[in-house]
């Protein structure tokens, strides 16, 4: 028989045991380094035109296509739950070739803004600015035979966020992926009276899979093709970090990286290199892997969503994006 090995009672060096700070809650609160909090938090809404609709979204669990009533309403909880703020999307009745729905101003989303503005809730009103719900064919810009023009997309993005500014947007979101869509959006805005409108730019958007859901709800699908021509290959995060110098350069006052969780390296990056707040897109996928494993039971869901948000967090986001803002923020708030 071999001697039993004795290892020294104090392994580690100087008698180091990272273990004391893990002791009972009270100390592991005391040296957390990452907290949530409902107001990092913006809760995307879809809206649609018309009274009193709700209509359930198969894809994402627990949300809806909400007319603006409704969503003034949805607003009131979110805001009673302390959540930073909103972000619109549009699902328009009609769609045509150009996506020119986008930018009209009694449509849901300007509606909705309008509606909300009224009711001077303590919530940020962001309103994301995209073609794609709004063309037959589902991609982001129009199109010149197959391809995608990035210029002639351009204006078409800056009438839609000056409609949703002047309906009362704080910050227009433009998610595209056009080269130059943050500066032709100022260069918009600017002249409109809309310099305090802030920009939230999708900066470095990947071409994902994730996104799925979200386009089953917003009937964004694209009719033929990807969307790979603009949005950009998820292999690479030198040019996620070009992106987002582009856009800084632009005049982004948010730099935003989506999907979340496969981009925490970027937002750690990010962190260190833009003096910007930055912002991460918890996106439908994101949020749909976490409700399919819960429901089978294979996973708790209150903590997969506040271990991601945590993680997110961490990484480098200040504000987050994600459909648990509502769950989440009820959730820390019972905490207290
Ligand atoms: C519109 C847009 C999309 C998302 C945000 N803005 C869809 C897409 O690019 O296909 C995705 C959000 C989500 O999946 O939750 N361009
Ligand atoms: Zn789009």
């Amino acid at each position: 028989m071999r001697e039993l090995v004795r290892v020294r009672t104090v392994s580690t060096p100087a008698g180091k045991r990272p273990r004391r700070l893990r002791a009972n809650p009270a100390l592991r609160a005391l040296v957390r380094e990452t907290r949530l909090e409902p107001g990092r938090f913006l809760a995307p809404l879809f809206v649609v035109s018309g009274r009193d609709r709700r209509e359930p979204i198969a894809s994402l669990k627990g949300h809806a296509r909400l007319s603006a009533d409704v969503a003034v309403a949805e607003a009131h909880r979110l805001a009673g739950l302390g959540v930073g703020g909103i972000l619109l999307f549009g699902i328009p009745d009609a769609k045509d070739h150009d996506g020119r729905a986008a930018a009209d101003e009694n449509g849901p989303v300007a509606q909705t803004l309008r509606m909300l503005k009224a009711e001077n809730l303590p919530l940020v009103l962001a309103a994301d600015v995209c073609l794609c719900e709004y063309t037959t064919h589902g991609h982001c810009g129009v199109l010149h035979g197959e391809q995608v023009d990035n210029d002639a997309t351009l204006p078409l993005l800056a009438e839609a966020a000056v409609a949703y500014a002047e309906a009362g947007a704080d910050v227009v979101a433009p998610s595209a992926m056009m080269d130059g869509q943050v500066g032709a959006l100022r260069s918009a805005l600017d002249p409109a009276g809309l310099e305090n409108t802030a920009i939230m730019a999708y900066a470095s958007k990947h071409a994902s899979v994730l996104y799925g859901p979200f386009r089953e709800a917003a009937g964004s699908t694209p009719s033929f093709g990807d969307r790979k021509s603009y949005q950009m290959d998820p292999a690479n995060a030198r040019e996620a970090m070009r992106e987002m110098q582009l856009d800084t350069d632009e005049g982004a006052d948010i730099l935003m990286v989506k999907p979340a969780i496969t981009s925490l390296d970027l937002l750690a990056r990010a962190r260190d290199r833009f003096d910007v707040p930055l912002a991460a897109y918890q996106v439908s996928g994101e949020a749909a892997m976490i409700e399919a494993a819960a429901e089978r039971g294979w996973l708790d869901r209150r903590g997969a969503v506040l271990e991601s948000l945590t993680a997110i967090v961490r990484a480098g986001a200040d504000i987050v994006m994600t459909y648990f803002a509502a769950d989440a923020a009820s959730w820390l708030n019972a905490k207290r």
